[in-house]
């Protein structure tokens, strides 16, 4: 498999945290799993650091920058006190996501074309600290056009909505929403911006997204750590690059 062709797999810790935090104390210990991930095979670790500090806290962060051999996607809001954090470690990717307090996990993508001249000054100090800047975003051509025009090197495409539509059983709109996944990575690519994808992809749903050419990384977590509890983290991963790969070939 040549590098234009292989796709990164990387492995979202939060919800190991979010078990601990369940109890307090230091177990499971998400740095673990992270170091689990690793040697398991993820190209990279993703975190999301929360303004609410429900699953990672920032001594975690902290700890990842030390510890981790892969990069590090340290996923956030777009607010002075994650730029802060972020500045002060530099990670290889920041991924700039909505978040709200009330909601479960991130629901949509960020509203780049209302907000373009506010993120385009967000942004970029991460870029010139030398961040990858991954904007997290629908599959919509607007907010696509509108990360090109603010500098963000990257764009993640939400498979939230199609996943959803595959897990209840709606499958025309499954597959309204693939094909839409399939246009934008095309037309985001078209535009010169790294395609990544993520957000509830499980074993029934990575292949479609995994077989898109343009998409270079895939960003997965729930359904991982789930899995773990059934069969370990190795072979949770093991299973999800076997079907990624399978999809690419
Ligand atoms: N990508 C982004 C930007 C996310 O916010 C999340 C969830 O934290 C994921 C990927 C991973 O989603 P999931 O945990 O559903 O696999």
């Amino acid at each position: 498999m040549n590098g234009s062709e292989y796709l990164r797999l990387g492995v979202n810790i939060d919800h190991v945290a979010t078990v601990r935090n369940a109890r307090g104390g230091n177990v499971p210990d998400p740095i673990r799993a992270a170091k689990l991930a690793e040697d398991a095979g993820a190209d990279g670790i993703t975190a999301h650091l929360r303004e609410d500090r429900r699953h990672m806290v920032d001594a975690d962060i902290d700890a990842l920058m030390a510890s981790l051999s892969v990069p590090l996607n340290f996923e956030m809001a777009a607010t002075d006190e994650m730029q802060k954090i972020a500045l002060k470690y530099k990670p290889h990717a920041v991924c700039i996501v909505p978040e709200r307090r009330e909601e479960r996990t991130t629901e949509g993508g960020l509203e780049v074309a209302r907000e373009e001249n506010k993120l385009a000054h967000f942004i970029a100090p991460l870029a010139d600290a030398g961040c990858r800047v991954s904007i997290f975003i629908a599959a919509d051509q607007r907010q696509i056009e509108a990360a090109a025009r603010i500098g963000a090197a990257v764009v993640e495409l939400h498979t939230g909505a199609y996943c959803d539509a595959h897990a209840e059983g709606r499958f025309d709109e499954r597959d309204a929403e693939l094909e839409r996944l399939r246009q934008m990575s095309k037309f985001a690519d078209s535009l010169g911006l790294e395609v990544h994808a993520g957000h509830g992809l499980t074993y029934d749903t990575v292949e479609p997204v995994a077989a898109f050419p343009e998409v270079k990384e895939l960003n997965i977590g729930h359904f991982l750590i789930g899995e773990a509890i059934f069969v370990g983290l190795e072979e949770a991963i093991n299973g999800m690059r076997e079907r990624m790969q399978a999809a690419r070939s």
